[in-house]
C-alpha cells in the first residue's frame, strides 16, 4: 500500500509564538527552491501519494507558496494548509481555489485568550480572514488546539464559530521535544470536555479514534500503532526526508532529487520502517500528524473509529456549508435582518 500523505514542511520560520509549539524557536536553514519541491511532488505522485499537507512553521511566509500549491494541484494532488492567518488577508486572492482543506488556527473564543496563546495580537486578523475566505468561496475550518489550559472553554470557541459561520475542529494538544509528556497533555478531563462539547454544539467535530487512543495511553511501543514511515512521507524545508517523523526525527536524509528511489530502496528508510512506533520516544506518543494517517492502515478499532469520523465529518461539513450558503442568501435578500448563527 502506498503512503497516504506527505507532510511537507515548507518553512520552519514563524511569525507567531504559540506556547504549545516550539517550531518558531528552530534555527531556520536554507529552504528548498521551487524546482526542488516540484521534483519531489512528481516523485510523491510516483510513490502513490495523493494528498499533501503543506505545513510549517507558517506556510504563508514562503513567498512562492501560491506557486507551490498551484503546482501540486496541477499534478493532481489534494492539498491542505493550516495557517495562523497573519498573512492570509494579504495572500487570500493568490491562494483562492488552490487549497482543498483550508484550516485556520484558533486557540480561544476571544481576543485576549487567542492572542495570549499565540504570543501575538492576531485575533482580529483571524476574524477578518474568515470573512475574506468565505467571500472568496472558501470554507475554512477553525482548528482549535485543546490544551490543559483551555479545555474548559471550548463552548466559547464553538459559539464564535457559529457567529462566524465556520466549523470547529477540536485537535487535542500533544506535547513534543523536551516537554514531551511533561505537561500531561492530553488529559482524561480534556477528552471528556471534547466529547461533551461536540454533543452540545453541532458545528464542532473531533476524531473519535484520537480520543480512544488517548484513553488507551497513546502509542504502546510493545504493540505499536504508529506507522509513521508507511503512512507519511515527511519532508523538511531544507529538502530532507525526516525519519521516522518530524517531531522526533532521528535522521534527515538529503533528498537531492532521489526521493522515489530513496523511499523504496534505502536501508535507512527500511530500518526506520521496522522501528516506527517502537523507539523510546514513541512510548505514549499522540502526535496526530502521524498517528491519524497511521489509523488508515491496519484494521482495528482505530481504523473503524477513524473511518466513522471522516464519513460523519464529510456529511456534517456538507450540511453546514449548505446551511451557511442559504443563510447568506437570505441576509442578502433582507439586508436589514441581523445575521443569526447557523
Ligand atoms: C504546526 S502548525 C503549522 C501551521 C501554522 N503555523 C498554524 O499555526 O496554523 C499546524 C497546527 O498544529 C497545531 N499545533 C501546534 N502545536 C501543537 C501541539 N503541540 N499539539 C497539537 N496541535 C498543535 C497548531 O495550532 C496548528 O493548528
Ligand atoms: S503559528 Fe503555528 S508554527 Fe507558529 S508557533 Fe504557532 S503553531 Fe507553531
Ligand atoms: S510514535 Fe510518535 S515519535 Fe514514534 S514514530 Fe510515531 S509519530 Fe514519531
Amino acid at each position: 500500500m502506498p503512503p497516504l500523505v506527505a507532510n511537507y514542511y515548507l518553512t520552519y520560520r514563524c511569525n507567531a509564538r504559540c506556547h504549545f509549539c516550539d517550531i518558531w524557536a528552530l534555527e531556520p536553514k536554507q529552504e528548498a527552491s521551487f524546482e526542488t519541491i516540484q521534483h519531489n511532488l512528481r516523485d510523491l505522485r510516483r510513490l502513490g501519494v495523493r494528498y499533501v499537507d503543506f505545513t510549517g512553521g507558517e506556510p504563508l511566509l514562503r513567498s512562492d507558496v501560491d506557486k507551490v500549491f498551484a503546482e501540486a494541484k496541477r499534478q493532481g494532488f489534494l492539498t491542505s494548509m493550516t495557517t495562523n492567518t497573519i498573512l492570509y488577508p494579504k495572500r487570500a486572492k493568490e491562494m483562492q481555489g488552490l487549497v482543498d482543506f483550508l484550516n485556520f488556527s484558533l486557540d480561544g473564543g476571544d481576543a485576549e485568550t487567542h492572542d495570549q496563546s499565540r504570543g501575538v495580537k492576531i485575533f482580529d486578523t483571524l476574524v477578518e480572514s474568515v470573512e475574506i475566505a468565505q467571500s472568496l468561496g472558501e470554507f475554512p475550518v477553525l482548528n482549535h488546539t485543546v490544551t490543559a489550559q483551555n479545555f474548559t472553554r471550548i463552548g466559547e470557541v464553538a459559539e464564535l464559530g457559529e457567529k462566524l459561520g465556520a466549523r470547529i475542529w477540536l485537535n487535542p494538544a500533544f506535547t513534543a521535544h523536551e516537554h514531551y509528556n511533561n505537561k500531561k497533555n492530553p488529559t482524561p478531563e480534556l477528552v471528556k470536555a471534547i466529547e461533551s462539547s461536540a454533543r452540545q454544539y453541532r458545528n464542532v467535530g473531533y476524531n473519535k479514534a484520537a480520543l480512544a487512543f488517548i484513553e488507551a495511553g497513546g502509542n504502546d511501543t510493545q504493540n505499536p500503532r504508529c506507522k509513521a514511515v508507511d503512512a507519511v512521507i515527511a519532508i523538511s524545508p531544507n529538502d530532507e526526508l525526516l525519519l521516522p517523523c518530524y517531531h522526533f526525527a532521528q535522521a534527515g536524509l538529503a533528498i537531492e532529487g532521489r526521493l522515489y528511489d530513496m523511499y523504496r530502496e534505502s536501508e535507512v528508510v527500511e530500518s526506520y520502517r521496522q522501528s516506527q512506533g517502537k523507539l523510546s520516544v514513541c512510548e505514549g506518543c499522540t502526535v496526530w500528524c502521524y498517528l491519524i494517517p497511521s489509523f488508515f492502515k491496519g484494521l482495528d478499532k482505530y481504523w473503524f473509529l477513524n473511518q466513522m469520523t471522516y464519513a460523519g465529518e464529510f456529511l456534517a461539513r456538507k450540511r453546514f456549508i449548505q446551511r451557511s450558503a442559504k443563510q447568506r442568501q437570505q441576509s442578502a435578500e433582507q439586508p436589514d435582518k441581523q445575521l443569526t448563527p447557523v
